[in-house]
């Protein structure tokens, strides 16, 4: 839970002074709402301070779909993306998900589900033993394809007890490097957006596939096209100077940054794992977090002894979700609003997150 006062907000410049007032009505109004209905409100780490504030859990999408399966409440308001929404509804299918935002989607969840079961005839054509794993920031039909669900905190433990040689990684493209990256597989680096070409994809991949097998390599990873539009487009020229300007500054990036910012950075970390790295190193005191901006704006809150540099990005999805429609959702529970999967598929999904919540705990 994050606690933090009006007041502290508007000195810190996160909240303008007019409306300081409307901002206390409101968690007010949802505070109550909240009692009175038995509600549960989840929120991701990017969402606004005040929005946390008001949240009765607050994590990264692993922690919020672990969270999901021992709700109790009867529905639940979830302060984050569609994709978080749908899989916290995966999990708990007996309750009402309401997500406050039309907007609220993700760059990376949009994957066409007959494209990946094109590739997936691709690699059984070639006669490699793969298995598909899907980061969470997909929809449930994408999922349902899969051997299991992954986030960007447990991605590579998952890749390791996995065990197959082969991975087909979808949709992050940056992620997959950190995969190959640390579990010595080759990385196959994804096809253009929508233009899979199977003999051009082929003709592209064979040589690094004859190199990893000379170098002994325990498989390959064959990275989907997907990027977050947030994290793919921070560069390393974001990195070079900051440790120009603060050579001892710790640089910690997100997982869907891409494969130079990795090697650049630090660390490679989820966003709660950022947030835990700050709480845990109290001799860090000058921190770069290369992500998105909501986390950064609550560790500044969390740690006013501590400096954090911001080459941070807004997401405009997660910044969708404000306390007016959290409190509107709240109140009139809009039926528009309200998250679902048809069962055939939610099933094939839950079966692939409960996947992942095994292997990574
Ligand atoms: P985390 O799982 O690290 O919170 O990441 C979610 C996300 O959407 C990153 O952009
Ligand atoms: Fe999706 Fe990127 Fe926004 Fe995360 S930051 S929700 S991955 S668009």
């Amino acid at each position: 839970m994050f606690d933090v006062s009006i007041e502290r907000l508007v000195r810190g410049g996160h909240l303008e002074e007019s409306r300081a007032a409307r901002t206390q009505f409101l968690w007010d109004e949802i505070r109550r709402l909240k009692r009175d209905k038995h509600a549960f409100i989840p929120a991701h780490n990017y969402q606004v301070p005040e929005v946390q504030a008001i949240a009765d859990t607050v994590g990264d999408s692993f922690e919020l779909a672990v969270r999901a399966r021992n709700v109790d409440a009867r529905l639940v308001v979830f302060c984050g993306v569609r994709f978080m929404a749908e899989g916290c509804y995966t999990l708990a299918p007996h309750l009402p998900v309401y997500l406050p935002s039309q907007r609220a989607l993700c760059s990376l969840a949009e994957v066409d589900a007959d494209e990946l079961e094109e590739r997936q005839e691709f690699l059984r054509g070639l006669g490699r033993k793969f298995v598909t794993m899907t980061y969470v920031n997909t929809y449930a039909d994408v999922k349902a394809l899969s051997d299991a669900c992954c986030t960007s905190s447990n991605a590579v433990r998952i890749a390791e007890r996995l065990a197959a040689p082969d991975i087909l990684f979808v949709p992050d493209q940056n992620l997959a490097y950190q995969v190959a990256f640390k579990t010595k597989r080759t990385y196959l680096p994804p096809p253009d957006p929508h233009a899979f070409h199977p003999k051009e994809y082929r003709e592209r991949i064979e040589p690094l596939l004859r190199e990893g097998e000379r170098q002994g390599l325990v498989g390959n990873v064959f990275a989907w096209e997907g990027a977050c539009h947030v994290h793919h487009n921070m560069t390393v020229a974001d990195i070079a100077t900051i440790r120009r300007d603060d050579p001892t500054a710790v640089v910690i990036v997100h997982g869907e940054v891409r494969p130079e910012l990795q090697q650049a950075a630090d660390e490679v970390m989820s966003t709660s794992q950022m947030a835990k790295y700050v709480e845990t190193h109290p001799e860090k005191t000058r921190l770069a977090i290369l992500t998105e901006c909501g986390l950064v704006v609550r560790l500044e809150l969390e740690h006013p002894e501590k400096q954090f540099y911001k080459p941070c990005r807004l997401c405009e999805h997660m910044k969708a979700i404000d306390l007016e429609n959290v409190y509107l959702t709240l109140r009139d529970e809009p039926p528009e609003c309200r998250v679902t999967v048809p069962e055939e598929v939610r099933a094939g999904a839950a079966r692939a997150m409960e996947r992942m919540i095994e292997l990574a705990t």
